[in-house]
């Protein structure tokens, strides 16, 4: 009999009032997390690391539909992205860049653990997660990286004063699809000023085309199709010229 380690604490950082028109003040919690409930005594057996990784995701996927049924718009799909499109979107991220990167829209975590798994430092991500559940959620999954709770199309409010940093890259997971397009234009010029010259936008999408045109000055690109995916993806990436 062995006891599993206590799940490290995590720090979840909330500014909202972005999305939803009633939120008019922004308001900041930082909220720290006690241990999980997760300390159980049980048999070290492949059987049972093998049935919490099943529990996990499946709780990761329920959490997903609960979201999908509560924000269709702001979800916009049915279940979290798979494995081959987790890692082709973290695949985009240049290696020998060592700034910040920042993730928009992780929901519930898969591209922030593709992106771990290439070995980047848990402390060069920031996370911005509208939904609260989930935010808490990436807050103990990721204690290391840093998550706020809150609007990735209002960057300058969500970031507050880490909003000057330029990132070596931005990983978009948004459904840009939902939005209309001036918003969408508006979303990926931001997110192009805020990138170190030369870094990428990585944005995935399930239509054909490119979600966004890319801005002038910038080009973009389609840097996979990933069939394995439901429904079939596409990664694009945007870059200065
Ligand atoms: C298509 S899901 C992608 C989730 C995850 N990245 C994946 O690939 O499985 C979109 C995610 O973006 C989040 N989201 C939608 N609008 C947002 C906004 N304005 N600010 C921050 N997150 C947002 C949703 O809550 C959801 O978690």
């Amino acid at each position: 009999m062995r006891r599993l380690p206590v799940a490290p604490q995590g720090v979840l950082e909330r500014r909202s009032g972005g999305l939803n028109p009633e939120n008019k003040g922004v308001f900041r919690q930082v909220k720290s997390f006690a241990p999980t409930p997760f300390q159980l005594k049980v048999r070290p057996s492949l059987t049972v690391c093998a049935l919490t990784d099943q529990t996990f995701a499946l709780a990761d996927n329920l959490r997903f539909l609960k979201a999908l049924i509560t924000r269709p718009k702001n979800v916009g799909a049915i279940v979290p992205s798979s494995p081959a499109l987790t890692r082709a979107i973290a695949a985009g991220i240049d290696l020998h860049r060592t700034g910040p990167i920042l993730e928009l829209g992780p929901g519930t975590g898969v591209i922030t653990q593709a992106i771990l798994e290439r070995g980047i430092a848990p402390e060069r991500l920031t996370l911005i997660e509208y939904d609260a559940e989930m935010a808490s959620h990436l807050a103990h999954k990721f204690p290391r990286t840093h998550v706020v709770q809150g609007d990735a199309f209002d960057l300058e409010r969500t970031l507050g004063n880490r909003h000057g940093e330029p990132y070596a890259a931005i990983v978009s997971g948004l459904p840009l699809l939902n939005f209309p397009v001036t918003l969408r234009n508006s979303y990926m010029a931001g997110l192009i000023d805020r990138l170190e010259h030369g870094a990428p936008v990585i944005q995935f999408s399930y239509g054909t085309q490119a979600p966004v045109e890319a801005p002038p000055g910038c080009s973009v690109n389609r840097a996979a199709l990933i069939w394995a995916n439901i429904p079939p993806a596409r990664v694009w990436i945007y870059r200065k010229n």
